[in-house]
């Protein structure tokens, strides 16, 4: 679980470069340079490598989730009579099955709209390029009826994944026996910086793209 989940949060890290070409390049520009990475980022040989290892990652990761859930519930079939787990355990922490779950429904949902289309749909060209751009544009746009609905699915999506990460990145090292009284303070603050700074930039992109074309 510590291995995939970190490696998944190193792809975020790239991801979120990618698609705050978005934001940054904007007009005919951004739409050259966006279906320039997608196309690269599809086909250059050691990137795809590197696309095989995040679906691995991802499988892994989920599969591994779901049986240490039911471990953990098998674990304890009765249920306290009197339970507090606020007191030594963090709301997120308790619940990371049901955050996973909900950020899992996002990625299928997620991949159909855009890696989908990109992989194996009718995508419009664009300079000779598969037009990924006016793909994403079009998804989180006002005159999409469900664009509004989209946008919001995506920052509540987002929210999920900050949660998840607030505990996850902590406890992967912690899983990992990197354990120190001088370090983890340290790491927790920054695995607490990952959960709030990735997720908000994730989820200004389909606000940004909204707004700006409303
Ligand atoms: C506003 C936020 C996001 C936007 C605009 C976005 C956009 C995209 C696009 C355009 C693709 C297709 C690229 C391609 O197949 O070459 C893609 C693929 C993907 N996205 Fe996102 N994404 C966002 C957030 C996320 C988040 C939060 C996650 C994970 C929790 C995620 C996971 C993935 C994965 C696993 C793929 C497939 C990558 C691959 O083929 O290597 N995305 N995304």
């Amino acid at each position: 679980m510590a291995l995939t989940g970190l490696f998944l949060c190193l792809f975020l890290v790239g991801h979120l470069a990618g698609n705050l070409q978005l934001i940054f390049i904007t007009g005919e520009e951004g739409q050259q340079a966006f279906n320039e990475y997608a196309q690269f980022m599809t086909t250059f040989p050691l990137v795809k490598i590197l696309s095989y290892l995040t679906y691995a990652s991802v499988l892994f990761h989920v599969v591994d989730g779901i049986v240490l859930t039911m471990q953990n519930r098998k674990a304890r079939p009765v249920g306290y009579v009197k339970e507090n787990g606020a007191a030594n355990a963090k709301w997120a922490s308790r619940n990371m099955g049901i955050l996973g779950t909900i950020i899992l429904v996002f990625l299928v949902s997620h991949m159909q709209s855009f890696w989908y289309t990109m992989h194996f749909g009718d995508i419009p060209m664009h300079n000779g390029l598969k037009d990924l751009h006016t793909v994403v544009l079009q998804f989180f746009s006002p005159e999409n009826s469900l664009g509004l609905v989209a946008v919001v699915g995506y920052v509540l999506a987002q929210m999920a994944v900050a949660f998840h990460l607030s505990h996850g990145v902590q406890s992967g090292f912690q899983s990992l026996g990197v354990r120190h009284a001088k370090y983890t303070p340290i790491i927790e603050l920054s695995g607490m910086g990952f959960a709030l700074l990735v997720p908000t930039l994730f989820a200004i992109i389909p606000i940004f793209l909204y707004i700006t074309q409303l």
